[in-house]
């Protein structure tokens, strides 16, 4: 197993490339299953564990792909199987992303119910609701849910999402885009994950209006292209880049961004006293001498991300003052929190609200990641922490993060990676 080794203190100066997006690569394969044509060539996918057990589990269903140098070509020619494993589900909740173009392309689909994960219950029920007003029929038994249309093709509808959801967006999106006439959607995810995947199935044929906003509208085709597609930036790794900046008192240049899509985060470590400033699609961050304890709370775009909200509390760790961190969407991700405490800081937690006293010094020791934001928030508590920070179970960072302590060791930190036996 691996751990990061981190010696705190140094600040952190330079620039760098964001990654490619996770979150908007996982439903862009997944689309991939709606038709058969190939090849599809798909640009700046970051090479992430997350991205490979996706690949397996397409691999499972038939499909080949190579993948070098962020170009994944794949084909889903040779797809039969319509069955998704438990063995293989449960190591990532966005598989339930091949449902609706399996269901769309096969008429039926047999996916297994995804777990938990660290932060509570994800439930999938808007998924299934979106399948059945496309007409298909779920039934859920040992473990799997099981889709059919019956042997019909899907049939256009209306979705009303009385929640905002990012995955059961894709999914209708998805599922719609074979269907026969228009679907529309209101309440959709406008996240840019959601807004990629639009241009994605626009390319692959199928015209959709309203991307960008929570309504869409898109017209089924009978069959769709494979094409080639450049992948939208990783918003979440250029955030927690920014807040290692932050919180090392350092000053940093992202390249490849697109600062539109960050104005919530943006804004927040301008009210903290950074200097931001913007220049095409490169975001410059200077760190105060002291940062002001800032207020977020995490609701769906655009307003400030949950996949930042462990990130922003280890920053507010060394803000002048105390900061309300309030998580609307997962109202148990607060994993991170006895760590950090271990690591010195001072939070309390109320139901979905953390209360974070800063400053607080930090002092280096071994702590635990529990998931994929929780560890990121621990590897900017060790830059900061006095001594050494070993921050144990990093296979959760790098579901997400592509080689994030080689991007961190380029801008001038001290990081290790070494193997360990945990029951040693
Ligand atoms: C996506 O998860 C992201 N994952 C998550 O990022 C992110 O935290 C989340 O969106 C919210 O932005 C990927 O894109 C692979 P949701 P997803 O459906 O689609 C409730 C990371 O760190 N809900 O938008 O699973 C749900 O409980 C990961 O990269 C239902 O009630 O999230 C939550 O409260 C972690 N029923 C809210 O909606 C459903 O059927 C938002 O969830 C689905 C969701």
């Amino acid at each position: 197993m691996d751990k990061l080794v981190i010696q705190g203190g140094t600040r952190l100066e330079g620039t760098i490339t964001a990654s490619g997006s996770k979150n908007s690569s996982l439903p862009i394969i997944a689309a991939t299953l709606l038709t058969g044509k190939s090849p599809f060539q798909l640009h700046r996918i970051p090479d992430l564990k997350d991205i490979a057990t996706f690949r397996s589990l397409l691999h499972h269903l038939g499909a080949e792909s190579t993948f070098a140098d962020g170009i994944l070509e794949i084909s889903t020619q040779k797809v039969q199987s319509a069955r998704a494993p438990y063995e293989l589900v449960k190591k990532m909740r966005a598989s339930i992303y091949v449902l609706g173009p399996l269901l769309a392309r096969f008429g039926h689909a047999e996916v297994s119910l995804p777990g938990g994960c660290a932060f509570g219950p994800r439930p999938i029920d808007l998924h299934l609701m979106a399948m059945e007003r496309l007409g298909a029929t779920i039934t859920i038994k040992t473990g799997f849910i099981e889709a059919t249309t019956n042997g019909k093709r899907l049939r256009g509808g209306q979705i009303d999402f009385p929640v905002s959801s990012v995955g059961a967006t894709g999914n209708a999106l998805m599922a719609a885009a074979l269907a026969e006439g228009t679907t529309t959607i209101t309440n959709a995810a406008a996240e840019p994950e959601i807004e990629a995947l639009c241009h994605f199935l626009v390319a692959m044929g199928s015209p959709i209006t309203g991307i960008g906003t929570t309504t869409l509208a898109i017209e089924g085709q009978p069959t769709l292209q494979p094409v080639a597609f450049n992948n939208v930036f990783d918003r979440i790794e250029a955030g927690t880049l920014l807040a290692a900046a932050a919180i090392t008192g350092g000053s940093i240049t992202l390249n490849d961004t697109e600062p539109e899509q960050m104005q919530a985060v943006l804004e927040a470590f301008s009210q903290a006293g950074c200097t931001v400033s913007t220049n095409g699609n490169s975001i410059s961050l200077e760190s105060p001498r002291t940062l002001q304890p800032v207020n977020i709370t995490a609701e769906p775009y655009p307003a400030f991300p949950t996949d930042m909200q462990a990130q922003w509390m280890a920053l507010m760790t060394q803000a002048k003052g105390t900061s309300l961190i309030t998580d609307h969407i997962y109202h148990e991700r607060f994993n991170h929190i006895p760590e950090l405490n271990r690591l010195g800081a001072h939070i309390d937690i109320t139901s979905n609200q953390a209360i974070v006293h800063g400053p607080q010094h930090l002092s280096g020791t071994k702590v635990m990641s529990t998931d994929l934001r929780a560890s990121a928030s621990l590897v900017l508590a060790g830059l900061v922490a006095e001594g050494t920070t070993e921050v144990l179970r990093v296979y959760h960072l790098d579901r997400g993060y592509e080689r994030i302590e080689e991007k961190l060791c380029r801008l001038g930190a001290r990081i290790e990676r070494q193997k360990y036996d945990e029951f040693s």
